[in-house]
């Protein structure tokens, strides 16, 4: 393995890139629960950056920072365009992904597909390196199983085992990422839905901390299935990072808890539920304003009570058939005016 230390600092918990999910209204109100974590965009494909409408697909707030941009490609000359054209938009870092299961993203030798292909990953970040001042990092499976995704033949391509992942790092490693966010869990690229993928083949890991015992010189953060920060916790002292997917918006006021990651915080208090909702009351008129749909806006906020007494009631009240436009300002009053006050303010 090549030996390199990167001097970019690991954040200690960051929320994991999801299309459909970790858009800029999301990030702005995940921004106001915590200012620990790194947050991801949802992956673009450097395609999209290079002939899309890019500052439609890569401005975003600077309250929202530090915010890392996750990038899918299938060839370093994209990479390196896509890289060099997100330079000025003010992300912190660039991500490759090697990690989605997706037909429509595998099929065109992109994300969990590119594992089977170690020296083009390699090639993809030297060219990523080459674009941008930045740190580069990756994310990607602990193996893949998937048929004929190179050539489109029917072989069928098995990555599994610590020594094929070993043999995949080996090679990448010479390309000198500055992180390796690893997902616990096999991507399946033909016969599971990425939904299925995403519970099937069983979290393995031991294999990502064994990776960080025997390499304790690469950044490594761990990603799959972390919900509590009493795991988080324990995460920690096996390696750099934890990256947290679903969590964070099936019960998003996890992140106000994130602060309790970091010794000497004793006597933070988190902000309450009532307090964040009333720090994104201006962002919803503003953008509102700029024409963004409502319900988009308002997604972010639906599973702050998760768990909590009265969730059914305030799921209720911001439903999709509740929430309009006109009536958002009144039903967030509402909210903050009859939702549990012990759990609205504390
Ligand atoms: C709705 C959704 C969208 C996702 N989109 C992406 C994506 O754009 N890029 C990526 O690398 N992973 C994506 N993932 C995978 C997550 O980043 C993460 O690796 C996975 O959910 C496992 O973490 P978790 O168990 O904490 O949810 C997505 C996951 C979900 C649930």
């Amino acid at each position: 393995m090549e030996k390199y230390f990167s001097n970019v600092e690991t954040p200690k918990v960051s929320i994991a890139p999801m299309v459909d999910k970790t858009h800029r209204h999301f990030r702005y109100f995940s921004r106001i629960l915590t200012k620990d974590a790194l947050l991801y965009t949802e992956m673009i494909t450097a395609q999209s950056i290079i002939h899309g409408d890019r500052d439609k697909i890569l401005s975003f707030r600077k309250e929202e920072g530090p915010v890392a941009l996750q990038i899918a490609a299938s060839n370093p000359e994209d990479a390196y365009k896509a890289v060099k054209l997100s330079n000025d938009y003010g992300y912190s870092e660039i991500n490759l992904n090697c990690g989605c299961p997706s037909d429509r993203v595998s099929g065109n030798l992109m994300g969990a597909a590119l594992m089977s292909s170690k020296d083009l990953v390699y090639e993809i970040l030297c060219a990523m390196k080459e674009a941008t001042n930045k740190p580069i990092t990756i994310k990607h499976r602990i193996g893949i199983d998937g048929t004929g995704v190179l050539d489109n033949t029917s072989n069928k391509i098995i990555m599994e085992g610590y020594n094929d992942l070993l043999d995949f790092l080996n090679t990448i490693s010479k390309a000198k990422p500055d992180r390796y966010t690893i997902h616990a869990r096999s991507a399946i690229l033909k016969g599971l839905s990425p939904k299925d993928n995403r519970e099937i083949p069983p979290l393995d890991y031991n294999m990502v901390y064994n990776l960080k015992k025997e390499f304790d010189y690469l950044n490594i953060e761990i990603n799959g299935g972390f919900k509590t920060i009493e795991s988080i916790k324990d995460a920690l002292t096996k390696v750099d990072g934890v990256m947290i997917g679903r969590a964070a918006y099936e019960d998003c006021y996890l992140l106000a808890n994130f602060y309790k990651l970091y010794n000497g915080n004793e006597n933070i208090k988190p902000i309450s539920r009532g307090d964040a909702i009333k720090a994104y009351i201006p962002y919803i008129i503003e953008e509102l304003e700029n024409g963004n749909s409502v319900h988009s806006l308002v997604s972010p906020l639906h599973s702050l009570f998760q768990g909590q007494k009265g969730s059914k009631k305030y799921k209720q009240l911001l439903s999709s058939s509740n929430v309009k436009k006109d009536s958002i300002l009144d039903i967030l009053n509402t909210i903050l005016e009859t939702m549990p006050e012990d759990i609205l303010w504390n």
